[in-house]
Formats: C-alpha cells, sequence, structure tokens
C-alpha cells in the first residue's frame, strides 16, 4: 500500500524482492512492519497488475498488505479481493467482501437481499452468519448458480477457519420462478374465462372432441391434442404418475404420441416437462402468474437471455420473465464404455416470431444448456452450463459485441445439429437432467437414464 509524497529510503525489500514505489508515492510502512506483516501472511503480490515506478521502470506484480483485526478497516477496502471465481459465474463478488457488508450492517436473524444476486455469495454469506435472505436475479444461469451453490454450501469454506468447511448443510430454502407463483389469484378467475385464456396463452384451437371417454379441450399448433386439467374438480390431486397412468389406460396411443396438459404449475408434479408412458409423451404446459397480468393487457417486453457468457451481465429494462412456454427440443443420448454424447437435432422457441416479426428459425433462440450430470429426481443441481456460444464450432471474435451476436445468430440457424462437449461417463450417476432454455427464458427439461 502506498502514500503520496517521497520517502528516503524510498525502497522496501518486499518478499525477497528490492521494490521501489510507483511514480510521486511512497510504501506506507517501515523495513520493520513489513517484515511483521510478511511474518503474519499480511502480504500478497497481485501478479497481474503492474505499476511505473519512482526510477521510471514498469514493475510487474503489485504488493497488497492485507489488514488485520487490530487494525480498523477505512473506506477502501483494497485489503480484499476483486471478483471471484469459485462458482464459474462471471461476476462472483468474493464471500470476505459481503461477509464484511453484511456484518457491518446487520444482526443475526435479520434479513438481508441482493436483488442482482449473480453467484448469489449474498446467501452463501448470510447463511453462513446465520442471517435470513432473499436473493433474485433475472439471469438463468444466476439462479441455477446459487441454488447449486446453497445445495453445496457444506462443502464452502468456514468463516471460523479457512481452512476448514463450514460443513453444515443450508437450512431449507425455495427457488422461486417468479412465473410460477400466487394461483389463488388464477383460481379467482371464472372456469369458462381461464380454459379461453389459457388456450389462447398457449395457442392452441379449442375443439370439443371425446377420445377412449377422454374430453379433449383443443389442439395445438402442431396438430397435437391438448387436455385441460380441471384443477377445480379436483382437491387433492395432482398431475402426477398415478393420474398420467390413469389417463394413459383410457387413451393408450388412440389420441396420437404427444398430448399435452394445461395445468397450474404448482399443481404439476414433474421437474420435467413431460412424462413417456409406451412411447406416449405427456407435455405439461404450465399455467403461470403472469397470465394474471396477461389478463390485464399488460404487454411484456420480451426479455432476452445471453448466449455468450460475455453477454451475462447485460442489463435489460425488462419487467419480468415471460410466461413459461416451452421450446420444442429434440435430442437423443448416447452412451459408450467412456463418455456421454447429447446430441441436440431440433431447438425452436414456442414463439414463431421475434420481436421484429421476423420468423424464428431453428437453434437461433438457443440461450443455454445446463446440465446436472446425477439428478438426484428432486433438486437439479448444475455441474456444467453451455450458452449457444460455447457450442459452436469456435471461431473467430470480433472487438464488436453487436457483430458477435448477429453472427452467432447466423451461425446457429445454419447448424443441422448441435453437440454438447462428451461428458466422462465415470462423472454421471445413472439420470441426468438437461435445461434447455431459450433467449426469452423459457425453460424445458429433460431426463435422461445414463445406462
Ligand atoms: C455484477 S452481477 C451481481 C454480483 C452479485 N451481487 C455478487 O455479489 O456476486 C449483476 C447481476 O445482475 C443481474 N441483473 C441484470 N439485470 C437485472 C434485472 N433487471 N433484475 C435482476 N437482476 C438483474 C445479472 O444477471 C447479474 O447476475
Amino acid at each position: 500500500m502506498v502514500s503520496s509524497g517521497i520517502r528516503n529510503p524510498p525502497e522496501r525489500t518486499i518478499k525477497g524482492v528490492l521494490m521501489y514505489p510507483p511514480k510521486g508515492q511512497h510504501w506506507k510502512y517501515t523495513q520493520v512492519k513489513i517484515d511483521q506483516m510478511e511474518k503474519d501472511g499480511r502480504i500478497r503480490i497481485l501478479a497481474d497488475r503492474s505499476y511505473i515506478d519512482i526510477m521510471g521502470n514498469r514493475v510487474y506484480g503489485v504488493p497488497e498488505f492485507l489488514q488485520s483485526e487490530d487494525v480498523p478497516v477505512d473506506n477502501s477496502w483494497t485489503d480484499l479481493k476483486g471478483y471471484n471465481f469459485n462458482s464459474t459465474y462471471p461476476t462472483e463478488n468474493p464471500e470476505e467482501l459481503l461477509e464484511r457488508v453484511v456484518m457491518s450492517a446487520s444482526n443475526e436473524g435479520d434479513l438481508v437481499m441482493d436483488f442482482f444476486a449473480g453467484s448469489g455469495s449474498l446467501a452463501a454469506v448470510a447463511e453462513k452468519l446465520n442471517r435470513k435472505w432473499i436473493v433474485c436475479d433475472i439471469g438463468k444461469l444466476s439462479l441455477y448458480t446459487m441454488q447449486k451453490r446453497m445445495l453445496n454450501i457444506e462443502r464452502s469454506k468456514s468463516f471460523e477457519n479457512p481452512k476448514k468447511n463450514y460443513k453444515k448443510t443450508a437450512r431449507s430454502f425455495q427457488t422461486v420462478n417468479t412465473g410460477h407463483y400466487d394461483l389463488e389469484k388464477i383460481f379467482k378467475l371464472e372456469q369458462e374465462e381461464y380454459g379461453k385464456f389459457v388456450m389462447n396463452l398457449f395457442e392452441v384451437e379449442p375443439k370439443n372432441k371425446t377420445i377412449g371417454g377422454i374430453r379433449i379441450n383443443g389442439e395445438r399448433k402442431d396438430g397435437y391434442n391438448v387436455i385441460i386439467w380441471e384443477y377445480w374438480k379436483f382437491k387433492d390431486a395432482a398431475v402426477d404418475e398415478e393420474y398420467l397412468h390413469d389417463l394413459h389406460s383410457y387413451l393408450g396411443n388412440k389420441a396420437g404420441r404427444r398430448i399435452y396438459i394445461i395445468a397450474p404449475a404448482s399443481y404439476v408434479g414433474f421437474i420435467s416437462d413431460y412424462y413417456e408412458i409406451d412411447k406416449v409423451r405427456y407435455y405439461f404446459l404450465k399455467v403461470p402468474y403472469q397470465v394474471i397480468r396477461e389478463l390485464h393487457k399488460v404487454q411484456f417486453k420480451k426479455f432476452r437471455q445471453p448466449q455468450s457468457k460475455n453477454n451475462v451481465n447485460d442489463l435489460e429494462d425488462a419487467v419480468g420473465f415471460h410466461f413459461m412456454r416451452q421450446p420444442e427440443v429434440k435430442s437423443s443420448i448416447s452412451v459408450n464404455n467412456k463418455d456421454v454424447q447429447v446430441t441436440i437435432k431440433k431447438f425452436l422457441s414456442d414463439f414463431a416470431e421475434d420481436e421484429t416479426g421476423q420468423d424464428i428459425e431453428n437453434f437461433e433462440s438457443l440461450s443455454m444448456v445446463l446440465v446436472d450430470k446425477d439428478f438426484n429426481g428432486n433438486e437439479f443441481d448444475m455441474d456444467e452450463y453451455y450458452f449457444a456460444d460455447d457450442l459452436l464450432p469456435k471461431k473467430k471474435k470480433k472487438d464488436d459485441d453487436e457483430e458477435v451476436k448477429s453472427n452467432l445468430k447466423e451461425e446457429l440457424k445454419h447448424s443441422k445439429e448441435i453437440k454438447l462437449p462428451a461428458i466422462p461417463k465415470k462423472e454421471c450417476g445413472k439420470r441426468m437432467m438437461l435445461i434447455y432454455v431459450d433467449v426469452y427464458g423459457n425453460e424445458f427439461k429433460e431426463e435422461f437414464k445414463v445406462k
């Protein structure tokens, strides 16, 4: 650390190297003090930084003096690191920084919040410091990074002894997608109005027909049949395995290879977006909270999820996620002795057009693919994520961001198929869960068995 003005002698030996201070400045501490700080492990060299010293030479490696318990912290927190890279989220703040913020501004049991939470450092710190926490973020990568971080907090560093792990599991917490709550309000809608509305929402053409004794409410644009699950008739029931097997006993394959079921999101007992029985896939169209807004004719701006790590921090003037409209995904998995390979053949947003009215073509709207390599059947614990950009054959990037975006769109459009990097089989459990996210934040979740 330096202060302005010149002192004599100017040089100090820091970590065995004779160093002159930066131009116009002097080292803040005496040699005796520096030697002591070195012994206490309170000096580090920031290898990626440089400065011009008073002799006019460029010096690579800037010494940093860390403050200690007995030195009061001043306004300049240069004793703490900038970004961290533990969670692989691009803008992760170090826990030490947030520890200081939380300790200085709250007491145990208080509620702390971060509305731009990124990798969720605040949640992790609050949990360890016994505070309640709420963290929000508009990015899907952030959401699953935070969830992972809290699910695995016991393996992160303890504040009491940074050489040891925290070891405690997190207290129960809930991940809420703001598109999926406050169903009470939906329930207050009249049944007929609800039916009309959700059919509009998912672009279903109303039809009144019966197959195998089951009432079919409409058809999707791809011709497949749609059933509106009449939640008001089932008090304690849900769209679960029992319901689907019962339904299948009537329908068999008489109603096609694909049936869509519209139901309030919290009544659907599957994380996956479809469930397969005898080669018939039952897809779930989950009704989110935003339908209320839609009823009031509030126009949503479609918020765009990034397609490249470089754009993770783009701020958008968005109202929120558009309601869940699963993209259409066709993918397959192949497993050999060594690797697991996922190939995506089709990725189409449920929106036929983008904001400018142009057709959205195959792969064009892919934002990212998230992978849980050993899915436990309950929580998605993300192990890998790939932005669309990472999944294209490597190319030279232009400096201009806009240019990269438009090239990316073209390249995606012209891809015949997209392969995820091969995943070593030994890293996979019996089941894998993949979440495919489109640029509007809509997800398609798919579970694979790794045989
Ligand atoms: C610098 S990062 C946050 C770092 C984080 N506070 C930490 O301590 O590690 C900024 C975050 O804001 C999020 N963000 C951008 N626009 C947002 C919005 N309108 N609403 C909520 N989050 C947003 C981005 O997705 C990004 O994760």
